[in-house]
């Protein structure tokens, strides 16, 4: 059986929770195989709001199990958060919620270096969530990483304090001190650490390869946005991981054979949280018009989000990279009541017109090609049909496919679990 993928297309929060909870009862498992508590993925239902950091978003769905792969970094502390989010409402879980050996931890110390490092670079900081993501992947790359797995070793406490030693030593070297209470963090990490040992933690690529011969399928879920990929993104405003389909497999322990469908999800428009090139973006009453009605505040940080206009030629990138098979669209509600709306199929590079990425987005003689399109003065809000959508906004979504030659199979109308619809 197979492995199905959900990612997001833009630069992240592309509502990308929202949809594997509605598919992930298709499945045997969702897995999430990279990034870590700078995600954050909203799930909607029963009048009930739940904001996912590190869980996979099919937790809620009774009798499915959800891993956590080895490409992701994990901290203990909001683990224990966000479970006792779950805990709060009786969900049973904790059978359910696998962790691979193989995942990296993020210390109390890669939390201070995220900071020190951002706040290092002054204006040109990344805009990072200060989970200590980079930093944490940094460790990984760098050979010097903690794993989950070691917490099962006898020697656990002496390489934290290896680790931690060598964070201080360079912190105190290079970085201005912040204001960072070190002993308070340690004290919940490690209590978080107990908390952790109460799951069951695997062998992660053994455990799906036993899955798929068995013929189970699973879901992988995204985080981030392909925008936001260490390679391939704008960088260096990117995420540290591989957001793409590619890093299903680095991120699961998994072959490329067993990837079926790819899931891209673009929001109707497009969004960007923290610095970086945004070709489309609009700084001006729309762009507010947008932030408002689609609450376009970060999930994690709650930061304002950039709003603009959707890029197609960022789109076209992203399908290519990620080999999309089907394409869902989010937030089409939002541009509800606009009397028309814009979309760039096109880059104009140094005068001269193109529809690829060029090296550098930063260019400051890029400018965005846009054709307009009608709006609709009634409601997709809520709708669960795609025959009942007003005509001009199925004529934005057939305009939007025939650019991008990958069909919409859904479209999502608002926040909560049922407003989607399935296309035929
Ligand atoms: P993710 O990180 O990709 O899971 O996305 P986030 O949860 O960070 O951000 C998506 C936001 O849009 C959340 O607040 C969702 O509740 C909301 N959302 C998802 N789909 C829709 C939709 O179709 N319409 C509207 N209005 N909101 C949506
Ligand atoms: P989800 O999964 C949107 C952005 C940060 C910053 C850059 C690097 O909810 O879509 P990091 O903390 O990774 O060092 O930050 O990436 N970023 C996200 N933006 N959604 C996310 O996740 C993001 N995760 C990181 O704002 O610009
Ligand atoms: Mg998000």
């Amino acid at each position: 059986m197979p492995v199905d993928v959900i990612l997001g297309l833009q630069w992240g929060d592309e509502g990308k929770g929202k949809i594997v909870d509605f598919l992930a009862p298709n499945y045997k498992a969702v897995a999430r195989f990279q990034g870590g508590p700078n995600a954050g993925h909203t799930l909607k239902f029963d009048g009930q709001k739940f904001v996912l950091h590190t869980i996979p978003s099919g937790i809620f769905r009774e009798g499915l199990l959800n891993i956590i792969g080895n490409g992701v970094v994990l901290d203990p502390i909001t683990l224990r958060k966000e479970a006792e989010q779950l805990d709060a409402i009786g969900l049973s879980y904790k059978s359910r919620l696998l962790i691979s050996r193989k995942a990296h931890l993020i210390l109390p110390t890669h939390r201070l270096l995220d900071a020190a490092s951002e706040a290092s670079k002054g204006k040109e900081k990344i805009g990072s969530t200060l989970k200590g993501i980079g930093p944490t992947y940094m460790d990984k790359t760098g050979r010097n990483g903690l794993r989950v797995g070691d917490l099962e070793e006898p020697d656990f406490k002496s390489k934290y304090e290896k680790l931690k030693a060598k964070h201080l030593e360079f912190y105190y070297k290079v970085h201005s001190p912040l204001v960072f209470d070190l002993d308070q963090e340690e004290e919940k990490w490690f209590s978080s650490l107990s908390f952790l040992r109460e799951f069951q933690l695997i062998d992660g690529e053994y455990y799906v390869d036993a899955m798929l011969r068995n013929g189970d399928a699973i879901l992988a879920e995204g985080a981030q946005g392909s925008m936001l990929d260490i390679d391939f993104g704008t960088y260096p405003f990117v995420t540290s991981s591989n957001t793409l389909t590619s890093g299903v497999c680095s991120g699961l322990g998994i072959a490329p054979k067993h990837i079926r469908e790819v899931l891209g999800i673009t929001k109707a428009y497009c969004t960007r949280v923290g610095s970086g090139p945004f070709p489309t973006e609009l700084h001006n009453a729309v762009g507010d018009h947008l932030r408002q009605k689609g609450f376009e505040f970060g999930s994690t940080t709650g930061r304002p989000r950039r709003c603009g206009w959707i890029d197609l030629v960022q789109l076209k990138y992203a399908i290519m990279l990620n080999g999309v098979t089907q394409l869902i669209m989010t937030k089409i509600d939002v541009l509800d009541n606009m009397n028309s709306l814009s979309y760039c199929n096109a880059y104009e590079v140094n005068g001269k017109l193109t529809e690829q990425l060029p090296y550098n987005l930063e260019n400051s003689d890029l400018n965005a090609q846009y054709a307009t399109h009608i709006g609709w003065p009634d409601k997709t809000e809520g709708s669960q049909s795609f025959d009942q959508l007003p005509e001009a906004a199925v004529s934005y979504i057939n305009t939007l496919e025939a650019w991008l030659k990958v069909p919409f199979s859904m479209i999502s109308t608002g926040p909560e679990r049922e407003s989607l619809i399935v296309r035929s």
